[in-house]
């Protein structure tokens, strides 16, 4: 009788074991449904966060008062705006213009060589003359120009926004040239 007992009492340890078993897996799955559930909820609510909040690219200002023409002296390259605007800013006989800085090879920022009366950049040697055309090194084609316009004021604007490219035949349009 005791044996039988104790054969009924194992039994009931062990039935007792399964079942915790169950329910520990039970709740195991239930809480990863509720963790999948909150992170789907919080991508929801980050994604309608950041719809509210679209992302806006602020354009620096291209634009720039150069001062008066007759600051400009005929036959010189002003370099007073290389740094800050990477440009040079050049009168001729005929009037102004402006030439953006950058080597149309690969990039570089020429040097402006008063003694040889060019620009020479210092990567690949190409050679622009003041006009800005290429005639020497690897580089394909002339520097660009920016454009140049007169203020109410009577002030020089440039804005390197807007490039010219004489290839394209830009050189001819208003703004990459002032007749002065
Ligand atoms: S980047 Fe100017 S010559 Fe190559």
């Amino acid at each position: 009788m005791a044996s039988a007992d104790n054969s009924q009492a194992v039994g009931d340890a062990a039935q007792a074991g399964s079942q915790a078993t169950l329910w520990s897996r039970r709740d195991f799955f239930g809480r990863l449904g509720w963790a999948g559930f909150g992170l789907v909820s919080l991508a929801t609510v980050l994604a309608g966060m950041r719809s509210a909040f679209p992302r806006v690219l602020f354009k620096p200002d291209t634009t720039f008062k150069a001062g008066l023409l007759s600051e400009f002296i005929v036959g010189e390259v002003n370099e007073k705006f290389k740094s800050d605007y990477r440009v040079w800013i050049i009168r001729d006989l005929q009037g102004l213009y402006a030439l953006y800085a950058k080597c149309t090879h690969l990039g570089c920022t020429p040097r402006w060589l008063k003694a040889e009366s060019k620009f020479k950049c210092p990567c690949h040697g190409s050679g622009f003359y003041m006009s800005g055309i290429n005639f020497e090194g690897p580089a394909p084609r002339p520097l660009e120009r920016v454009r140049v316009s007169i203020a109410d004021d009577g002030q020089l604007v440039v804005d390197v926004g807007v490039k010219y490219r004489q290839e394209n035949g830009d050189w001819d349009k208003p703004g990459s040239f002032l007749h002065a």
